[in-house]
């Protein structure tokens, strides 16, 4: 008797233990750690480029959701899978039509995301969320954006302050670069603040004023400068010494009355000199005739 009672209840924990067995299984199936690159992704403005995010283990992802979404945004929602199909109707509108998971990769837990055409907005902090059921986990993945801006163009604007107006202009640059006005020995010029814009691409447009005045060497030097990128772009211009003196009318002016009064006091000279000549003459006439 009491022996198989022992064995009902053998079997019962047996039961039970078999039960809490395959609970764990079925729990650790459903755990799973989301993976990214521990490095910065580096990327140009212009190009592709695939986030890399995956699971480990190694499941399928095909029934699960995929979230990726920006970090400090209010709505940051770059790209949506769920119900096996994206869902990007509440995606931020610069990344309309921009972004795409790879269908085949998600059977093996791959849920990078390949952002085509990058923009200087795309640059910052993402996250890869992967849920199944209530579990999910998620990384994080920096995206530094760069973009090599053009060859500075400077254009002379006009007389300011006694001085020339010049503007240098470079664009298409991401991060932000410095602009530097400098003379002939490379010194930095006192210059307006820099005028930021950015392009359809979100890339900086930079602009900045400096007034000049005559040096020995009129050569100046308009630098962009972006130390993250380790560029330098630059162009040079050497205005013509006349120009400057247009810049002052009064230098023109007080440079015509200099050279007509140094004619007219010449003139005098002249004049004086010839009537003193001729006083002396007659005298030495008057003295001949005298005697
Ligand atoms: C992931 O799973 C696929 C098959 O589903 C296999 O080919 C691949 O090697 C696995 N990758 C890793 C990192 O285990
Ligand atoms: C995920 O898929 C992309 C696109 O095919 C590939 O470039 C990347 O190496 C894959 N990542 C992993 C971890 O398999």
């Amino acid at each position: 008797m009491t022996g198989s009672v022992m064995k009902i209840s053998w079997s019962e924990c047996l039961c039970l233990i078999l039960l809490l067995l395959q609970q764990t299984t079925v729990s650790t199936l459903e755990s799973f750690e989301v993976l990214g690159p521990a490095d910065p992704v580096v990327a140009v403005a212009g190009e592709d480029v695939v986030l890399p995010c995956y699971l480990k283990p190694n499941i399928s992802a095909v029934d699960l959701s995929v979230e990726w979404f920006r970090v400090q945004t209010k709505d940051p929602l770059v790209h949506l899978y769920r119900d096996h199909e994206d869902r990007n109707e509440k995606q931020i509108p610069s990344y309309r039509r921009r972004t795409s998971l790879f269908p085949e990769e998600l059977r093996n837990g791959n849920t990078s995301l390949k952002v085509k055409n990058l923009r200087g907005s795309d640059n910052g902090e993402y996250k890869c969320l992967v849920q199944s059921g209530k579990f999910y986990d998620d990384s994080s993945i920096e995206v530094l954006i760069k973009a090599v801006g053009t060859q500075p163009v400077i254009s002379i604007e006009g007389y300011k302050e006694g001085g020339i107006s010049l503007v240098c202009e470079s664009k298409g640059w991401y991060p932000q670069p410095q602009v530097l006005w400098m003379d002939s020995e490379g010194h930095s010029l006192p210059a307006g603040h820099t005028e930021t814009h950015t392009d359809s691409m979100d890339l900086f447009i930079l602009r900045r004023r400096v007034i000049v005045q005559e040096t020995e060497i009129n050569r100046f030097t308009c630098r962009v400068l972006q130390e993250d990128l380790n560029e330098i772009k630059e162009t040079m211009t050497e205005i013509p010494g006349e120009m400057f003196h247009r810049a002052h009318p009064w230098k023109v002016t007080f440079a015509v009355i200099f050279s007509l009064s140094a004619v007219g006091i010449i003139g005098c000279t002249v004049l004086i000199h010839r009537f003193v000549k001729l006083r002396q003459k007659r005298a030495q006439i008057k003295e001949q005739y005298g005697k």
